[in-house]
């Protein structure tokens, strides 16, 4: 072989040739030829051929240029211009492999980005009414109809809102912490959660007067200790009318056509008198049981009657201390147990669930308006 090789044309390349195959210039570019063959899965390998190639420091084709100092002087010219060549050709083919990668990169992307219109669509989870702004709401209908309008009112309340202007005594046990949570007893007229929607009564008169026809929905605290039917949050619908000449007769008939539209018509209303401090007289009101039609079951605990609301003439004493003459003026009032009627309505056995937001239960209201 060495005999062989020696009596080849002398070259300044071949006589650095350490194989004894192929010169240094040949060898690069032969290497070159089979890797990039292979192609570059990645832009890591290919970053990694590139300097394995061309990279300044330990790159194949700047060796070469570093071999022209090794070369005899005359040598030089004719193997830096085949170096150089090499280096372009080089060069060249990692400028093509470098689009290449940067095409197949951009077509990836698009491909991850595409939306597959064939894939089944993703529904959207449709939200519900709670069952209590359902009824809220079926309730509002029906007073809006007869000619009420909606008001509204603070959930934290002062004493004088929630028991003074309502005729409460000092002493009487709603004003104990027993029964109401306090924010701030230190207050001249303590700040509370109110205890009913009684006091937006007293802020609407001395808002606008006489004469007023108003129903006030919301949401009401006390400190009850927690059961089936009883929570320490729960929602009342208060009713106000003032006007000239109006009477008993006049909540009687309020009573028995809301009873009527929200129940049914067969619905009954009873009236019994109790003790309420803003009313005078003042009365208990029970609907004819809606499951039995009053004849007893075990719904109204064989009474034939659910209690549902207070109600009663608006005392004097409170139109007066509102700037109303009650002279001139009279009202009926009552207060509602929201709750207790959306428990009526759809049958449900505790009153919690109302407040523990499990959608196993809130999802079956969703199709209620
Ligand atoms: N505010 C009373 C309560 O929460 C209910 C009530 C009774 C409201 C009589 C009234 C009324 O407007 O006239 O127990």
């Amino acid at each position: 072989m060495k005999d062989e090789e020696d009596k080849r044309p002398s070259s300044p390349v071949s006589r650095l040739t350490s194989t004894g195959s192929l010169d240094p210039v040949a060898q690069v570019l032969a290497q070159f030829a089979e890797e990039s063959a292979r192609g570059v899965a990645s832009r890591a390998e290919f970053e990694r051929l590139k300097g394995r190639f061309l990279g300044r420091e330990k790159g194949l084709v700047p060796g070469l240029f570093a071999r022209l100092r090794e070369l005899p002087p005359p040598e030089r010219a004719a193997f830096g211009s085949r170096a150089n060549a090499a280096k372009r050709e080089i060069e060249q083919q990692v400028a093509r492999l470098a689009e290449e990668i940067s095409r197949r990169e951009a077509e990836n992307r698009d491909r991850s980005d595409a939306v597959d219109v064939t894939l089944p669509g993703r529904a959207g989870q449709i939200g519900g009414l709670h069952p209590v702004t359902v009824v809220r709401r079926r309730i509002e209908r029906i007073f809006l109809r007869m000619g009420y309008s909606v008001a509204d009112g603070p959930e934290i309340e002062n004493d004088r809102y929630n028991f003074e202007a309502l005729n409460f005594p000092p002493d009487h046990p709603a004003r104990d912490s027993q029964d109401t949570f306090f924010l701030d007893r230190k207050a001249r007229s303590p700040l509370l959660l109110r205890t009913h929607t009684s006091p937006v009564q007293i802020r609407e008169m001395e808002k606008r007067g006489a004469p007023l026809k108003i129903i006030i929905p919301g949401r009401v605290y006390r400190n009850e200790s927690v059961d089936a039917t009883h929570a320490a949050v729960f929602n009342q619908v208060e009713g106000l009318v003032v006007d000239g000449g109006i009477s008993m007769a006049d909540l009687k008939g309020t009573v028995e056509e809301f009873f009527g539209a929200l129940f049914g018509r067969d619905t009954k209303a009873r009236f019994i008198p109790t003790f309420f401090p803003f009313v005078e007289p003042g009365v208990d009101i029970a609907a004819s049981c809606i499951f039995c039609k009053g004849n007893g079951c075990g719904k109204c605990k064989g009474s034939g009657w659910i209690e549902l609301a207070g109600a009663g003439m608006v005392h004097p004493r409170v139109l007066a201390g509102c700037g109303i003459d009650p002279e001139a003026f009279t009202g009926f009032a009552f207060g509602l147990g929201l709750d207790r009627v959306a428990l009526l309505l759809y049958e449900f056995p505790d009153l919690r669930l109302l407040l523990e937001g499990d959608v196993r239960f809130l999802r079956q209201f969703a199709r209620e308006a």
